[in-house]
């Protein structure tokens, strides 16, 4: 596309004439802004960037491993993989309230992008993937009453805690323009076209308490029903579908025996910017054949329900 390709160039020499020869820091989340705006800035500055990934524990099956592998490995981009799994999820031991969840991980995350950060020597700016949008919003709200229903996951403030200047190379640009240039700069479709993720990851779908072993059946259960979704093509037609694991047990049967394990709920809902939704009508088969993987497929969960709620009333997450 000629005009995101001069778009490209024309934010590279932007980056190159506000960066100079001093260095930046990029917080990675493994989602699509944050992505596109460190692989542009690496072709800006090389190695004046360095990434800094917090892995909060809370990612999905193989996402940490992917983000390393496709930035050092393959983008031979300086990344620091913080794995503080055991430091979120002992925090986070006990708690099931979900604001005091969102609370919880968004002060750790900064603790811990504030720590590594510290690390990098001479550091001068901090890179940012906000978008348009963003900007409006931050805009409109300051000021006026609070209306936030949910605390997002947000590192607001952190560049003036720190004595860093804002590099934030997508901020006039749309989500499908982010898309576009991420094309652009060769990030690969799978990647670009990934559904949202929240910044609390699968804290927030598991609601009540979160332990290692629930994350650990959450994560195969998710994995299967997105398997099913791209083996079924329908991936692109939703906005995102992720599993729930429900913080009840049930009974069923299996072979002779009785078994006593979570339930889980399916979401799959389409929207256009995530504040209305509608859940996503799969065929029965499609319902039939993915419970039936996911109970087979996956030790600790015996039962699985469909969530068809739509937003408003609902949200799309569960907490
Ligand atoms: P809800 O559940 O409010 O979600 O209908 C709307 C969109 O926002 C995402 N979401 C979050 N994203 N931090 C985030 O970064 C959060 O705490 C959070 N809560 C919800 C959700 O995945 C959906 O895309």
């Amino acid at each position: 596309d000629w005009t995101m390709a001069s778009y490209k160039d024309e934010a590279i020499r932007k980056i190159r004439d506000q960066v100079g020869d001093r260095r930046v820091i990029c917080g990675l989340s493994g989602g699509v802004d944050s992505s596109v705006a460190a692989v542009l800035i690496h072709e800006a500055i090389g190695d004046q960037l360095t990434c800094v990934f917090v892995d909060h524990g809370l990612l999905r099956l193989n996402e940490a491993d992917e983000v390393v592998s496709m930035f050092r490995d393959n983008y031979n981009i300086p990344l620091i993989h913080a794995d503080e799994a055991d430091l979120f999820l002992s925090a986070l031991e006990g708690v099931s309230d979900p604001e005091v969840k969102r609370k919880t991980i968004g002060r750790l995350f900064i603790d811990v992008f504030q720590r590594e950060a510290g690390r990098i020597e001479g550091a001068e700016f901090l890179a940012q993937g906000t978008l348009y949008p963003d900007v409006i919003e931050s805009v409109s709200f300051s000021g006026g009453p609070s209306v936030t229903i949910k605390s997002h996951h947000n590192v607001g403030g952190l560049p003036d805690k720190m004595g860093l200047k804002l590099v934030e190379p997508l901020r006039e640009l749309f989500k499908d323009e982010v898309r576009a240039l991420g094309r652009e700069l060769g990030l690969p479709e799978t990647f670009i076209g990934r559904h949202p993720f929240p910044g609390p990851g699968l804290a927030i779908r598991c609601p009540g308490e979160i332990t290692r072993d629930k994350l650990e059946i959450l994560r195969k259960a998710d994995a299967v029903f997105i398997d099913q979704i791209r083996r079924h093509g329908l991936y692109d037609e939703i906005w995102q579908a992720f599993v729930a694991i429900l913080p009840v047990r049930t009974v069923g049967v299996m072979g002779d025996g009785r078994t006593y394990d979570y339930a889980c709920a399916l979401r799959a809902v389409t929207s256009v910017d995530g504040m209305t939704a509608d859940y996503y009508p799969f065929s029965h088969d499609f319902l039939g054949e993915t419970a039936t993987r996911i109970i087979n497929e996956v030790r600790g969960i015996n039962r699985c329900t469909y969530d068809i709620t739509s937003k408003p009333p609902g949200t799309i997450e569960w907490e």
